[in-house]
Order: structure tokens, then sequence, then C-alpha cells
């Protein structure tokens, strides 16, 4: 489906009934990453899986950074007539959805941070960025597609789902250059979430894969140990055996569990 909101054209499924679940693809994704959840989430949950400005079926036009990818979020919402969801975003979709508890925290009814990170990036992930960026803008995604592989499929994936390897791939290839640098210039200069990590009232999940070389399982609980506080109690880490950087994708039946549990307990208001 498409939304129009104002110039900007937003490409997203909308799929079941009930609590609002809104997922944010990660770098660089679009909203097919989601796949495999639409169809099983969406017996429990009003599933929206959206592309991210310079993604999939949305424009590719600037500005690009966190506070714009939120605000998007925001809009998209609106148009939908939805107050509050349940945020879910992966990797970078987790940077997004943490801007948009800074900048929007009415609209977030809890949160599935998905193999992602609160720190922000170091000098030396900046400067990669940035030689990506060129490498991108010269030669197109085949300059980095072979290394975004290998970070981000878990070794046992590697070496025994080959059609996962080449779906991603043909993904990653079809991202448009405009949309990857804005991408990479909107992470590489992006804050630390450590303060909003620490202001986190509400439930959330943490996901991470057991194999993901990104963002690591120690990085989730360093997540958890932050937010655990404020939303007493009410945040949890699950780790999904034999999965790396792409959980929902490599492991979907587990990743669907944890995430089925999770929204279950949220509708009967357990904590
Ligand atoms: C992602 O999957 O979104 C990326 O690993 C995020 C990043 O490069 O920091």
């Amino acid at each position: 489906m498409i939304a129009q909101l104002g110039a900007l054209t937003i490409g997203y499924d909308d799929v079941g009934s009930g609590v609002p679940l809104v997922l944010l693809h990660g770098f660089p994704h679009d909203r097919t990453l989601w796949s495999h959840q639409l169809p099983a989430l969406a017996e429990q949950c009003r599933c929206i899986a959206m592309d991210l400005r310079g993604f999939g079926e949305s424009s590719v036009c600037p500005p690009y950074s966190m506070d714009q990818y939120a605000d998007d979020v925001a809009a998209l919402l609106d148009s939908l007539g939805i107050d509050r969801a349940v945020i879910g975003g992966l990797s970078m979709g987790g940077y997004v959805a943490l801007t948009l508890w800074r900048r929007h925290p009415e609209r977030v009814r809890a949160f599935v941070l998905v193999d992602t990170r609160g720190g922000a990036d170091t000098d030396a992930a900046r400067t990669k960025r940035r030689a990506q960026i060129k490498q991108v803008r010269s030669t197109g995604m085949h300059a980095i597609v072979d290394e975004l592989l290998r970070g981000q499929l878990g070794k046992t994936t590697r070496e025994r789902q080959p059609e996962i390897i080449e779906g991603l791939r043909r993904m990653l290839l079809h991202a448009p250059a405009d949309g990857v640098a804005g991408a990479l210039e909107a992470m590489a200069t992006r804050p630390g979430s450590a303060n909003t990590l620490e202001s986190i009232d509400v439930p959330t999940l943490i996901v991470v894969g057991e194999e993901d070389v990104l963002t690591p399982p120690g990085e989730s609980r360093a997540m958890h140990a932050l937010i655990s506080e404020r939303a007493h109690g009410r945040s949890q880490v699950e780790v999904i055996a034999r999965a790396g950087h792409l959980s929902p994708m490599e492991r979907p039946a587990a990743f669907n569990h944890v995430v089925t549990e999770f929204i279950d307990r949220l509708v009967v208001g357990q904590p």
C-alpha cells in the first residue's frame, strides 16, 4: 500500500487487527524484511511494516536523519488514525524507534528492539560509513554487498541456508544509492541513546540473535540494564539460538514465538 504524506510517499503493509505493531527495517533493507512476521503476527495484532524514506517503495528524498525517520513514522501513524503502537525496530530501525521515544513518546505503547544497540558510532565506525558512502556513490551497492551479507547473517545461516543469503542479496542490491548514502550519514551522526533508554517506562522486549556479530547479545543486555529500572521489570531480553543480526528472517518461528508471547502479556496487562 502507499500513503501520501504531503510530498512524501511511504510504502507500507497493513494486515490483521488488534494492537497496532509497527515494524521498522534495518539498513539497507525494506519492509519485505518482515515477510515472515506479517502473516504470523496478523493473527494477533494489526501489523504495519513500512519502508523508511530512501528504501523500498518510499520516496528517495532528503532530509535523511534519525529525527526525520522518526517524524515519518509519526506521520504514518497519523494518516492511519493510530494514536499509540507497539514499535518494533531492527538495528537501524531500533535507532529510529528510540528516536521516536525522544520526539513522540506518547505514540509508543511498548517496544520490540531487535538486534540493535544504544550507543552512538565510534570515530572508526563513522570513518567507515563515510568510505561506504563514497563506494556506493561511485560503484553502487555491489561494492559493499558481500561485506554486509557476511556481517548480517549468522554463521549457521551462512552455512546452511543459501536461499536466505540470495534473498537478502537481492534486497540489498535493490536499495537506492541515495537512500543508502542518506541512511549511512544519518547513522553516523545519530546521538547515543543511554539517557533515552533510562527514560523508557513502557514494556520492552529486546531480541537478539545468538550469532549476531554486529550488535551482539552483550549490547542487548546493556540496553536492558539501562531500561530495567524505569520499566519496573517490564524489560526482557530473548536470545534466538543459531541466528545472526537478522533474527526475524533467519529464525522466523523462534522470533515470532517470543514476540507473540510478549504481545499476549501486553494485551492482558501483565508485566
Ligand atoms: C542495520 O542492520 O541496520 C545496521 O547493522 C545498522 C548499523 O550499521 O549500525
